[in-house]
């Protein structure tokens, strides 16, 4: 393959010759950059980056990056980016005062993309779905996690599953595939909770492990979905099976979720709207990644994840999107990254590391995403010009990501 130069890059950010899994507490203000500098790629995978004054004099292809930065992709570690419709009626159902507990209540919000679901053909399912794939690349990211969750039952969540796969043979960047059978309570369940407790244990776990159809899994404990016991159950059995948890936790309410999460060796516990001082606690003395999703407050208009004072305590945080159809219906990242800085008060610099070596770490990818860094995978996007780093997330509806690169090819 040939090799390609990236010439009289205004700041580069994220630059490490080394970089560390994850970044924690204060660290997350001290973001790598470098001005006036090249980044040279080779074989699909970042080969130097380094001053102006010590870029090398030919390559194959030549891109001269003035007024411009360059980005690690984003890693966007938490998504439900598999789904059959829209649900812009429960949009003005809460605009008409319902909440969305209210909704879900009433058999809509999961269920109801449940029953769309269901309906669709898997081809018109991963048509749709690599839409909006091929949407958020260009949003600048650079490796995606995917959910499960639509279906509960076990063909239907083993179709978004194999979607899932597919999404990952026809794209070429990391994508991570979590099982979500414990999303939501099927209606046809709900005077029987351990039954479908065992659907998801007997039947729909081990034929999803087997077909190695999941990397992560993944249940929604919440009041009105499932219970911290039950969400204990679901991490244990997928560790049998090899399967780390990342968890749905405190959207709504603290109830021992995040406890559960750590105990049970959890990759990351996402949300997190809700979470009081002993929650820190145990996180701090933990490996597991925090990981705030504050497009769902944002569109649910509910309140956000205390990052500040995770921060401030030594967490590390991540950050993503959490693209649904139901609490949010955006991939875009750099808007993630807006909200954290105007409702969560991150410093741009924290936003941005959240965004990328820690979304990196969230999903087992930091030693090929997440920063510039020699070895690494060279997927990176080009902005347009701008003035300054913090100019990315202040220009809220601008969209800044402008070319974009992965595994070295211009997408
Ligand atoms: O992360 N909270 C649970 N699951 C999704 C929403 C799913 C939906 O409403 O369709 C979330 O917000
Ligand atoms: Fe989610």
């Amino acid at each position: 393959m040939p090799n390609l130069l990236i010439t009289n890059i205004k700041e580069l950010i994220q630059a490490r010759p080394k970089a560390p899994a994850r970044v924690s507490g204060k660290e997350m203000q001290q973001l790598p950059t470098l001005k006036d500098a090249f980044l040279l790629v080779e074989n699909n995978k970042i080969e130097a980056f380094g001053n102006m004054t010590d870029c090398p004099k030919r390559a194959d292809q030549i891109i001269d990056a003035s007024g411009r930065m360059v980005f690690p992709s984003w890693c966007d570690s938490h998504t439900h980016l598999v789904f059959a419709a829209s649900r812009e009626s429960e949009f003005v159902d809460r605009i008409n005062g319902l909440s969305y507990a209210e909704i879900a209540e009433k058999g809509g919000g999961i269920l109801n993309s449940a029953r769309r679901l269901r309906e669709m053909p898997e081809t018109a399912l991963l048509e749709s779905a690599q839409r909006r794939l091929e949407e958020v690349i260009q949003f600048g990211t650079g490796a995606i996690e995917i959910k499960s969750g639509y279906g509960l039952s076990v063909e239907g969540e083993l179709k978004m599953l194999r979607v899932i796969r597919k999404l990952k043979e026809q794209n070429n960047l990391p994508i991570k595939a979590t099982f979500l059978g414990a999303h939501a309570l099927p209606i046809a369940y709900r005077q029987n909770r351990e039954g479908y407790l065992q659907l998801i244990l007997q039947d729909m776990l081990p034929q999803i492990a087997d077909e190695g159809l999941a990397d992560y899994i993944d249940a929604f404990c919440e009041r009105g979905f499932f219970s911290v016991a039950e969400t204990a159950r679901i991490i244990e059995a997928g560790a049998k099976y090899g399967l780390k948890a990342k968890i749905h936790t405190n959207q709504f309410n603290s109830m021992g979720g995040i406890e559960a999460s750590v105990a049970g060796g959890a990759i990351s516990v996402d949300h997190l709207e809700v979470v009081n001082e002993a929650e820190i606690e145990c996180l701090l003395g933990s490996q597991t990644m925090p990981t705030l999703l504050p497009s769902a407050p944002f569109f649910l208009n509910d309140h956000y994840p205390p990052a500040r004072q995770m921060i401030d305590a030594g967490l590390p945080v991540a950050l993503a999107t959490d693209f649904n159809p139901g609490s949010t219906p955006s991939g875009r990242m750099s808007f993630v990254l807006s909200l954290a800085c105007i409702n969560m008060k991150m410093r741009p610099e924290e936003a941005i590391q959240a965004a990328t070596l820690n979304g990196a770490n969230a999903m087992e990818l930091d030693r090929q995403l997440g920063s510039i860094t020699p070895g690494k995978l060279a997927n990176f996007f080009i902005t347009k010009p701008m003035p300054s780093i913090a100019y990315l997330p202040y220009a809220f509806g601008s969209d800044l990501v402008d070319r974009v690169f992965i595994g070295g090819m211009e997408v």
